[in-house]
Parts: structure tokens; C-alpha cells; sequence
């Protein structure tokens, strides 16, 4: 039976400062999992991981149980990594995750650790987040108090599993998983060049793993009630539920755990109180920043992994007339879950302001290293602020799109389509908005000027 409104895994502690704390973690049944998985072998727990369908909640949604399986079975010295820097623009749920229910991230990450075979473990938090940080802190004190990490945890001879709490400085690119691994090290947070990925050369040069926060969290229902059960909430190769948080202009923004079946127009209409001030809906971001808008005809859509990019109802990108973006598959660019950051807009917005904004964002945090990027959302950002300010020239719409296009498949990591897939996406769907800033701003011949 797919989950309803109501079924709640990871965020069954929201709201309880009561629930959070060890003991009463313990009183409810807490790392009796875990206890319960050091039994079984790494191949059962894998195995379990796949049935599930649980997809990464970091941004890809790649499977997380042939994730881990790419740990070559002879490795020593695996790494855990856990991501919690959660920087894409609109998405909130991981510091929540982290604040209300810091035991069952640290169960997940000892099932997570002894399929793995991993010893040393890390989680990387965003260095804003001083609250979560704390919190992590004293949850991972208080496991160790425990026995639940250290040399031989659960009175277990042969298993180790430590965690490092480990700040960050604050840089979008460090959520990125090659980035991260550099910043942990001590390197300058900069993306590496895959393959070879980390599975098989992460931190210090060995393989590791790194999921996101809900992921992990994800682990020790399924371990404790079986990869069938979990897969069954979901839908299609989806399993479990889903958490969004969602933002901008709504009655009620928050972070809600939902049925994957939810459409958007139902999350936004029976769970957000519709568009806030009466005002008419315009369009959404459905998974951060970086992934293309849906406008009003498409939000009849689940918010489903697989149905953002395919589902007919959501229009194909189109960038300049007869250059389709090809997402990889042979799909076009429709969009994608992302990291649940949903973004509504309201029928006063101006979506060549919002644009604008995103683009700044994007050619602040790139890293440097790849021309495309560095150059090309420098640009997007330049030719975006001066149509916003009525400075456009007559065929910035097309250079804009020429831009992303270049940017999108030509960079080292995926921030290049982070600011190029949205741009795109923007410019299909709200096109005549852009349009009409072109011509407000070109010259008094009508000629316009070159960028
Ligand atoms: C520019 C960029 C930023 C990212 N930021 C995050 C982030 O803040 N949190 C996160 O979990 N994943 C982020 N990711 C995705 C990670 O690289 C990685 O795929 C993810 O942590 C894997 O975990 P999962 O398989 O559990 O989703 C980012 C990716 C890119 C390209
Ligand atoms: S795509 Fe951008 S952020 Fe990623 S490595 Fe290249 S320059 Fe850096």
C-alpha cells in the first residue's frame, strides 16, 4: 500500500524536545536496529537497501543500495560521509532532520557503516548550522556514553564504528560530494574530476560513501521492517515517502514527510493553504534552485523521482528554437526531484527578478575551475541584471539560451547544470517575460547592441 497523508518515518520527532534525547530515544525502541543488523551479513542489508527503492535524497536520487554495492568487497580503510551541508537555494529539511531526531541519523550511519565495512566516519554539516551542530555533538557524545560507537560497539569484539562531527565553512560547492571529500581533507573545497568516483577512491584516497542525511535516516526502517514493506509506501522505483520543505508564497511553508503520490497542486492546495494573499498561482521550483520551473499546466504531477522526468504533462525544455537539451537517457529536459526545495511564485512575481537572483547565486558559488561555468554564469548573471533593469538588448533572449547550452554537459561537476538547467527552464517557459524586457531596453533605432 502506497504511504498516506500522515505516514511519518524520519520526521515522526518534529516539534518533541522531549523525544530527542537518548533516553527517550532508547524507551521507543531506538538502536535496537542497529543491534539487530550487526547479525546480519553485508550482503543480506544490501540486499534489503535494493528492494527498498530507496533513492538518494541529496539531489540525483541514485539507488542507494547499488550505491554501496560499487565498494569493492575486498576494501579496507571504506569511509562513511555523511552530507549534511544542504546549501541548494529552497531546501531546508536536513538542519531540521539533524535538530529533531539526531539518534536515528546516527543508527542509520552504524547499519550504514558495518554493511560498509567503514570505521572512520564523518559528517560534514553546513558551518551556519551552529543549532544542528550542537546537537550532533552531544548525540554523538552520548552514543559512545553508550556503547553505541567506539572500538567495540554493542559489547561486539570486532566492530568499530567512529563518528567525527566535522563544520564546514559555508560554500555551495562543498554539498557537492568531490568537494566535500576535498574540504574534509583540508583541501580547498573544489570539485574532483570523476571517474574515478568515490566508491573506489573517496576520502584520503580511499573508497567511500557519501548520502545525504534523509537517506541514512531512511536505513533503519528498512533494515527493521524489510526493503518489500518500504518499497510498497512508495511508487514505481521510488520507495518510502518524502520530505519537501517549501517555500516562497504559500499560506503555510514548512517541511512536510508525504505520500511520493502527492501531486504539487494538492501539497500546495491541502497541505500549504494555498497561494498566500489570495493571489493567483504562477509557477514553482520543484527541487532547489537548479531545477527547471514548472508553470501553472504542469503541477498535476507527483512529486515522484521518475514522474518530474518523464512525466508527458511537463513540458520538454526547448532553449532556442530547434535546440532541445538532452538530460542523458535520450530524455529531454523536463526536470527533476532535486533536494525537495519547493519554491512557489505568485501571479505578481517577475520572473526575470527571479532569475536574475538565481543566476547571481550560481556565479558566486562556482568554483573556478571549468571555463563554461566560471565564464558562462558570470554572463547569464550580467545579461539577466540588465534585463531586469530595463537595459536588455535585442537578442539577449537567444544569447542567454546559447550561454546555458554551452555550460550543460561541458563542466567538471554539476553546478555547470545546476545554473545552465534552470536558466533553460525559465527561458522555455516563462519566454514572453523575457521578451518583453528585450525590447523595453534596446536601443532607440531598435538595433540593440551586442553583449
Ligand atoms: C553543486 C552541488 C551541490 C550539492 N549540494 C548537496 C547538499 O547540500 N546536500 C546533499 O546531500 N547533496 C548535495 N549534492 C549532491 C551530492 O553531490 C551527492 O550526490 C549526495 O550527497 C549523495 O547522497 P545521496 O545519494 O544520499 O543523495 C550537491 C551536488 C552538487 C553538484
Ligand atoms: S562546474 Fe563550476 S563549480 Fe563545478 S568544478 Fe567546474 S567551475 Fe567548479
Amino acid at each position: 500500500m502506497p504511504a498516506e497523508i500522515g505516514t511519518v518515518l524520519v520526521t515522526r520527532r518534529f516539534g518533541d524536545e522531549e523525544n530527542k534525547q537518548i533516553t527517550s530515544y532508547e524507551a521507543n525502541g531506538g538502536y535496537k536496529i542497529a543491534r539487530a543488523a550487526m547479525a546480519k551479513s553485508p550482503e543480506e542489508i544490501v540486499d534489503q537497501i535494493k528492494a527498498s527503492n530507496l533513492r538518494g535524497r541529496g539531489g540525483a536520487g541514485f539507488p542507494t543500495g547499488l550505491k554501496w554495492s560499487f565498494v569493492p568487497k575486498d576494501a579496507t580503510d571504506v569511509h562513511l560521509v555523511v552530507n549534511c551541508d544542504e546549501s541548494e537555494p529552497g531546501t531546508c529539511k536536513d538542519r531540521e532532520l539533524v535538530y529533531w531526531d539526531p539518534h536515528l541519523l546516527i543508527e542509520g550511519m552504524i547499519i550504514a557503516a558495518h554493511t560498509l565495512g567503514a570505521v572512520h566516519n564523518y559528517i560534514y554539516i553546513r558551518g551556519e548550522m551552529m543549532r544542528e551542530y550542537a546537537v550532533l555533538v552531544k548525540a554523538v557524545e552520548e552514543a559512545y556514553a553508550r556503547g553505541y560507537l567506539g572500538d567495540k560497539i554493542m559489547g561486539m569484539g570486532n566492530q568499530a564504528c567512529h563518528i567525527t562531527v566535522h563544520r564546514g565553512a559555508g560554500a555551495y560547492i562543498c554539498g557537492e560530494e568531490t568537494a566535500l571529500l576535498n574540504s574534509l581533507e583540508g583541501l580547498r573545497g573544489q570539485p574532483r574530476l570523476k571517474p574515478p568516483f568515490p566508491a573506489i577512491k573517496g576520502l584520503f584516497g580511499k573508497p567511500t560513501v557519501v548520502n545525504n542525511v534523509e537517506t541514512l535516516m531512511n536505513i533503519p526502517f528498512i533494515v527493521d521492517q524489510g526493503g518489500q514493506w518500504f518499497a510498497d509506501l512508495g511508487v514505481g522505483r521510488s520507495g518510502g515517502t518524502r520530505t519537501v520543505c517549501v517555500s516562497g508564497h504559500v499560506e503555510k511553508p514548512g517541511v512536510y514527510e508525504l505520500p511520493m503520490t502527492i501531486t504539487f497542486r494538492e501539497l500546495i492546495d491541502d497541505i500549504c493553504g494555498g497561494v498566500w494573499k489570495g493571489r493567483k498561482f504562477k509557477g514553482l521550483i520543484p527541487g532547489g534552485t537548479s531545477m527547471p520551473p514548472l508553470d501553472e499546466s504542469e503541477i498535476d504531477v507527483p512529486v515522484e523521482f521518475d514522474a518530474l522526468m518523464t512525466d508527458e504533462r511537463i513540458k520538454p525544455v526547448e532553449v532556442t528554437a530547434g535546440v532541445n537539451f538532452d538530460m542523458g537517457g535520450g530524455r529531454e529536459l523536463r526536470t527533476m526531484a532535486g533536494s525537495g526545495g519547493i519554491v512557489v511564485f505568485d501571479d505578481q512575481t517577475d520572473v526575470v527578478a527571479l532569475t536574475s537572483r538565481i543566476m547571481g547565486f550560481y556565479h558566486h558559488e562556482s568554483c573556478g575551475q571549468c571555463t563554461p561555468c566560471r565564464e558562462g554564469t558570470g554572463w547569464m548573471d550580467k545579461i539577466c541584471k540588465r534585463l531586469m533593469n530595463g537595459e536588455g538588448k535585442v537578442g539577449d533572449v537567444d544569447l542567454l539560451g546559447n550561454i546555458a547550452n554551452g555550460i550543460a554537459g561541458n563542466t567538471i561537476c554539476a553546478l555547470g547544470e545546476a545554473a545552465a538547467w534552470p536558466m533553460m527552464g525559465f527561458l522555455t517557459k516563462f519566454r514572453s517575460e523575457f521578451l518583453a524586457k528585450e525590447v523595453i531596453g534596446k536601443s532607440e533605432d531598435g538595433e540593440g547592441e551586442a553583449a
